[in-house]
């Protein structure tokens, strides 16, 4: 499998590609590669003829220095568990910080329309800017016709349609569905670094957001938050930082539910030092 560390070295490569009217498709991710990862990846090989994984544990989208220095980075696992889908393919791209932010390790500041101060905005501080400096990095060095992005992240599913809309960039954003272990948890690097009796507990995230999608047909978005709050006030594990239903447009949180209209539940809990994001289409 082709892995590149430099800049000049995977341009040329696409570039030789590009000539042979071959189709490009990108997957950023931080690495410690999971089966979400992996599904995105799957996806992009069957409407690409070559995929670029991009592996960058990005700096300055962390908020908390301790969750960027923790964060688990596992190179040569990675690299072997797509080797196992498709050798041929793939291509790893793994740059190093300077690489990608030449001496300068700051974010661009962006204006994606009210959508970064919602949620994920209002708990980490600059934390869009640095996705949209890293993917907008990411897009210009590799030129994908389409880059996959998981709905686990949803709002930064919407942020990156944003800016690609905003700034007319000429990739096509492929949106993919949450990937679950099987007892509901969503996959994330970070669950690797749970202690067990945290692991245990997680699954009542997910367990949770089904219930409130059973409430949403009959009752207000604020009793279900009321309700939700009062579960989480009982959990002696898990910490719940916000539950939010919200317009899965504007990702503004609602009151009364319209007609006509798709809303989604957006959740983040701590177990433990480990914060864990979640979300569910209720309608
Ligand atoms: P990372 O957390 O590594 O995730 C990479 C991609 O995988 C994101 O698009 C994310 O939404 C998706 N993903 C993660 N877990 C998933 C799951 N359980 N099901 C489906 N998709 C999942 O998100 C980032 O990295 C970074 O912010 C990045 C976009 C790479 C910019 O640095």
């Amino acid at each position: 499998m082709e892995v590149y560390s430099e800049k000049q070295q995977i341009t040329a490569a696409l570039d030789s590609l590009r000539g042979e009217n071959l189709n490009v498709g990108l997957v950023p991710t931080m690495g410690a590669l999971h089966e979400g990862h992996l599904q995105l990846v799957k996806k992009a090989l069957t409407e690409n003829d070559k995929v670029v994984v991009s592996i960058f544990v990005n700096p300055t989208q962390f908020d908390n220095s301790e969750d960027l220095t923790k964060y688990p980075r596992t190179l040569s696992a990675d690299i072997a568990l797509l080797e196992a889908i498709d050798k041929a393919s793939i291509i790893v791209y793994a740059p190093t910080v300077d690489d990608m932010y030449e001496g300068q390790t700051v974010s661009q500041k962006f204006d994606f329309e009210g959508l970064e101060f919602e949620m994920e905005g209002k708990f980490r501080a600059g934390h869009f800017d640095g996705v949209g400096t890293i993917v907008k990095r990411f897009f210009e060095i590799i030129k994908p016709d389409k880059a996959y992005f998981g709905e686990k992240d949803f709002q930064q599913l919407a942020i990156i349609r944003k800016m690609v809309e905003l700034s007319d960039l000429p990739v096509v954003i492929e949106g993919c569905e949450i990937h679950r272990e099987t007892n509901g948890l969503a996959m994330s690097s970070r669950n690797t670094r749970l202690k067990p009796q945290f692991k245990e507990a997680a699954p009542f995230i997910y367990k949770t957001l089904k219930a409130a999608k059973e409430k949403f047909g009959t009752e207000s978005a604020n009793k279900i938050v009321d309700w939700v709050e009062k579960e989480f006030s009982k959990h002696a594990l898990l910490e719940l930082e916000y539950f939010i239903i919200a317009d899965t447009k504007t990702l503004k949180p609602v009151k009364r539910k319209i007609k006509n209209k798709a809303y989604r539940a957006f959740i983040a809990v701590y177990a433990d030092d480990i914060r864990l994001i979640d979300n569910i289409a209720l309608n």
